[in-house]
């Protein structure tokens, strides 16, 4: 009846070294966590999931990703957050509401963003179901919860403290909500001037969320410049591609509020946590010189219809450039891979002007030393 010793003996060192094994692999092998908040200019397919007319889930979008299939990203293939797991040596970071997100791939983080959003409840209303800043929070919360059943409280803190935070918002509270048209409700109850004040004020409250929710390395972009996109030279009239100048000038008083007010916070936390990145003046190289970066035009989107391609919606009747990898603009409102790409080398090298107070090489290998 009795088992030999040596057999018990054997089989539970071999069950301890697996123990061993099982709790220190994961630890070793923890790549940093990568969390992605905003809008459609980092939205990988959450919109997918919910109706909302705000999707990107049918051709030509994905044309140049690699299963040349649309995935809901509003690019012709990758977009920003992907090229900068790329950069970092990340894993890809999946929709918070893809069913492919479980398990252990919830320790790579979680893309959060939705195409329409904004910094304001109320903007993009004409999307119906988005999930706005609110309900992105909720879903981290949740997401919190999630990894704290697999790997602890303790742990989950700390995957959440060292991760890489992306949030992208601002554009769509311009463009769809105070100029959607000239009777906005926004547009009536505020000044331009008043109106930039009150949207730094509200992402001011969402960006101590993200820190109260446990962010310590937040990258925080502006709007780009959003008078020069195909879509508002399309519907400025745009006769020789000069950048629409009311939405233009809300963003350079936006811009650099929104700085000024990331610099403040760093100062009453006493830490880096905020990162500035100006996609205002990346953008702005890219379209006054698209020559210097390999680029033909930085006017017409590859997709779309009307003066600059920038009427209407990307679809599989529009017409489409043969080679992308030319175009700033894929389609009326969002970069090419190709343009999203020479952003991220701004993000990971560019100097104080557009990363400040550092870029993300920096970070690596200041946040490598911890
Ligand atoms: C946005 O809406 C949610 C849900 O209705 C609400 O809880 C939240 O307070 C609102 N935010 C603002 C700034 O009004
Ligand atoms: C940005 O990155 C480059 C290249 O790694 C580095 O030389 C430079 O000092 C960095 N600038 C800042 C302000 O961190």
């Amino acid at each position: 009846m009795s088992i030999p010793r040596i057999f018990l003996i054997t089989t539970l060192t071999v069950a301890l070294a697996m123990a061993m094994v099982a709790t220190i692999v994961p630890q070793a092998e923890a790549a940093r966590a990568f969390f992605v908040f905003g809008d459609s200019l980092v939205d990988s397919g959450n919109n997918n999931y919910l109706a909302t007319t705000a999707r990107a889930d049918s051709p030509p979008y994905g044309i140049d990703y690699p299963t040349h299939r649309p995935t809901g990203r509003f690019s012709n293939g990758f977009n920003f957050p992907d090229i900068i797991s790329q950069s970092m040596g990340l894993e890809p970071t999946l929709p918070y509401l893809s069913p492919e997100l479980n398990g252990q791939r919830l320790l790579n983080g979680a893309n959060f963003a939705s195409a329409g959003i904004g910094i304001l409840n109320d903007t993009g209303i004409q999307f119906v179901n988005i999930l706005r800043m609110f309900r992105q929070f909720q879903l981290f919360e949740e997401y919190q919860q999630r990894v704290s059943a697999i790997i602890g409280t303790d742990r989950t803190q700390q995957l959440v403290n060292n991760a890489l935070v992306l949030i992208t918002l601002g554009g769509n509270d311009f463009v769809n909500n105070y100029f959607l048209t000239p009777f906005a409700p926004r547009r009536r109850q505020f000044s331009l001037p008043d109106y930039c004040r009150f949207l730094v004020s509200e992402y001011r409250k969402l960006l101590m969320r993200l820190y109260d929710l446990g962010g310590r390395r937040i990258l925080v972009t502006g709007t780009g410049p959003l008078g020069c996109v195909p879509a508002e030279l399309a519907m400025s009239g745009s006769t020789n591609g000069e950048c629409a100048p009311e939405p233009q000038r809300a963003a350079q008083i936006f811009n650099p509020q929104l700085f000024q007010m990331l610099q403040n916070l760093n100062r009453e936390l006493g830490s880096d946590v905020f990162i500035t990145a100006n996609a205002f003046a990346m953008n702005t190289d890219l379209i006054n010189s698209p020559q210097r970066f390999g680029f033909v035009t930085s006017k017409v989107a590859c997709c779309g219809q009307g003066l600059y391609n920038g009427l209407g919606l990307c679809t599989v009747v529009s017409n489409l450039c043969p080679n992308r990898n030319v175009y700033v603009f894929w389609d009326a409102f969002h970069p090419t891979e190709r343009a999203n790409r020479v952003l991220v080398q701004q993000l990971m090298t560019g100097t104080t002007e557009y990363m400040n107070p550092m870029n993300l090489s920096t970070i690596m290998a200041l946040d490598a030393k911890l």
